[in-house]
């Protein structure tokens, strides 16, 4: 949004975060051609017409039949991508998640006015699709022949449902054996050609980056900037759903950091464009075995980290994340923190939010987890207004879930043993007379 309006410029073009180096919007590459940067999405500075009051009149006005005003992604397309034709947008739709409000919760959490913004309602069940549906509109500008990324399950269960409405062809490349089985089965229903390769998170993505690169084919990991600007729209919805008086804090799982990137520069153009008068601060929440980028926060992002990753969250399962400069910008621009919660700190959080009726996966409640553990340390007031971003589905890690409320020796907290009968009114009414677990 900033970023010089020379006359003559395009609407959209690409910027190198390092060197500042143009590349057009049509540009494949995954990184800068001169120094390895980053790339970043830039529209040409807004009108008069298209800010503040204007810009929040516009957005409530699209409630009509216009499918792309069906999409709580679309529906801020002049801050998404500005010039796509209708035709070229591959959308479900996607967004228009909830705002929830639930007592058990804010109780659990420390925080009276915690909210929860539902990502795991958005069509594949996570917040992958709102990149999504921007990355794969992209490829189908550039006339990708077809479209890669490695995961930890959702991105790839996301690209694969978005592919085949685009006709593309998809290539996924997953750690075998850490993925949760919702998200392996979705990938593979949705039919991209699944690679369970023999290593974890990182290995994949240096594997997809190098064939991206040597086979031509289009990556769409949040290292695509495409993506980043669909991801801005979680904020932006919030934002509305709130009237644009923005929370004191947001919080949200951090592990590639793709998401913490985009967060950072929705809040920055809101900020920006006059539809938010003070910034929200970032609580970037990792699990502890997965915590470079909590480290790197606790020496004031002096250098970047890398770990070996190992947690039951397997979404946020990743030791060198990609997105490392962009996210420690996005924490500094918003007074931000990083903090890490082990992993009974996540199933715990994760238990209260599933019997709260709300429910969502491991990684995804480690942000609820770590309101509690900021709000414990005084970090975040108990009045405090605070957004906990819930980023996947209740079911997209049926397994653990099972193995989680099954485990008997001993039960871990919370947990909702499954009770076998014989099939008589006598044994129903014996368990009833049990009382409460
Ligand atoms: N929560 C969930 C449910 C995720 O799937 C991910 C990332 C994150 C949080 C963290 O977001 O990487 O942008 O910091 N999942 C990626 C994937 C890595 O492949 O699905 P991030």
């Amino acid at each position: 949004m900033s970023g010089g309006a020379l006359p003559g410029r395009p609407i959209t073009w690409q910027l190198c975060a390092g060197c500042e180096r143009e590349l057009s919007a049509s540009s494949p590459a995954s990184q800068c051609p001169d120094c390895g940067g980053l790339l970043e999405v830039r529209h040409r500075p807004p009108l008069p017409h298209e800010r503040g009051r204007a810009l929040t009149a516009l957005f409530a006005g699209r409630r009509g039949p216009d499918p792309l005003d069906a999409s709580g992604v679309w529906r801020y397309r002049e801050l998404v991508l500005p010039d796509a034709r209708r035709e070229e947008v591959v959308t479900y739709p996607e967004g228009n998640t909830p705002l929830l409000s639930r007592e058990a919760v804010s109780r659990f959490a420390g925080v009276e006015g915690l909210l929860l913004k539902h990502e795991g309602m958005n069509p594949t069940g996570s917040f992958k699709d709102r990149g999504m549906t921007v990355g794969m509109t992209q490829a189908r500008r550039i006339k990708a022949r077809a479209v890669a990324c490695a995961s930890t399950g959702n991105t790839s269960a996301s690209l694969a449902a978005y592919a085949s409405s685009a006709g593309l062809p998809a290539l996924v490349f997953v750690p075998a054996g850490q993925v949760a089985l919702g998200k392996l089965a979705q990938t593979l229903a949705y039919g991209a050609r699944t690679l369970l390769v023999r290593g974890d998170f990182d290995a994949c993505f240096a594997l997809v980056r190098e064939a991206a690169e040597k086979l031509n084919v289009y990556l769409l990991n949040s290292v695509n900037p495409f993506r980043i600007e669909g991801q801005k729209t979680i904020v932006l919805e919030m934002l509305e759903q709130l009237a644009f008086e923005p929370p004191d804090w947001i919080a949200l799982p951090a592990g590639n950091l793709g998401n913490t990137s985009a967060f950072g520069k929705a809040l920055r153009e809101a900020s920006e464009l006059g539809l938010i008068a003070r910034m929200p601060r970032l609580a970037c929440i990792q699990a502890a075995g997965a915590n470079p980028f909590a480290r790197g926060f606790r020496e004031g992002f002096a250098r970047p980290h890398r770990v070996k990753a190992d947690t039951i969250a397997t979404a946020i399962k990743i030791g060198d994340p990609a997105s490392w400069d962009r996210a420690a910008a996005a924490v500094r621009l918003t007074n931000g923190v990083v903090t890490d919660v082990t992993d009974g700190e996540i199933l715990e959080a994760k238990a209260v939010v599933d019997a709260a009726g709300v429910g969502c996966e491991p990684a995804s409640a480690a942000s609820v987890a770590g309101v509690r553990k900021l709000a414990a340390e005084g970090v975040i007031r108990p009045g405090a207004r605070v957004v906990a971003v819930l980023t996947g589905h209740i079911l997209k890690d049926p397994g653990l879930l099972l193995r989680y409320h099954q485990e008997a020796d001993p039960p871990p907290p919370r947990a909702n043993r499954p009770i076998e009968i014989e099939a008589t009114l006598a044994a129903v009414e014996e368990v009833l007379g049990r009382g409460p677990q």
